[in-house]
């Protein structure tokens, strides 16, 4: 059976505990896991691709962006469904925000599914200059702007809702050949 390829661009790790999660979720199918920093060369023998990147200064993280622009051909052909990290996603229920919708646009990607979840805020890994950015961040959108809390706001029962998206999705392709 073909795997379901999963690609993951992260940089404090979050979106990789994301990416592990969801390989559990789906687990009745054979998952490959790649880091897009060093990412597969073959990416059309898979049943279907989920790409998840974390968001950095308003933008998906570079090696996603290099992902979408040079496999733009095969992937088109693939069933994709993709989920953007971000801590702006902690106000919203799922749905794609800002950056996601920004990212499809910009690709003119249709994935099957799409979803924004919140990820973690971790002051102390930051360096002293993103530490005073987010924080500035925080205060505006009203989250803690004390530069030492640690918070995992990512929705765990988002992310097994997309998981059953997507094997919904799979049955159905399945089913209809
Ligand atoms: C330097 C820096 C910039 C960030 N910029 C944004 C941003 O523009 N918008 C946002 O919603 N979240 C932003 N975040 C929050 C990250 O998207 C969030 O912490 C996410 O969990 C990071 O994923 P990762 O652990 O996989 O790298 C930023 C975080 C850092 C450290």
């Amino acid at each position: 059976m073909k795997p379901i390829l999963i690609v993951y661009a992260s940089r404090d790790g979050q979106a990789v505990r994301i990416a592990q999660k969801l390989a559990l979720h789906l687990n009745a199918y054979p998952v490959q896991l790649a880091d897009l920093k060093t990412p597969p060369e073959q990416i059309v023998a898979c049943k279907a691709l989920i790409v998840i990147a974390s968001v950095r200064y308003g933008r998906h993280l570079p090696e996603a962006i290099q992902f979408f622009k040079r496999h733009a051909a095969q992937i088109s052909q693939l069933p994709l469904a993709i989920t953007s990290v971000s801590l702006s996603a902690r106000k919203g229920d799922g749905s794609p925000n800002g950056y996601l919708k920004k990212l499809l646009q910009q690709f003119q990607l249709s994935p099957f599914a799409a979803l924004s979840i919140a990820g973690k805020l971790n002051y102390p890994r930051y360096s002293w200059l993103d530490r005073q950015i987010i924080r500035l961040i925080m205060h505006i959108t009203g989250g803690p702007s004390d530069g030492t809390s640690c918070v995992e706001y990512t929705d765990w029962l988002q992310l097994q809702n997309f998981a059953q998206q997507i094997t919904t999705h799979l049955r159905q392709d399945h089913a209809d050949g």
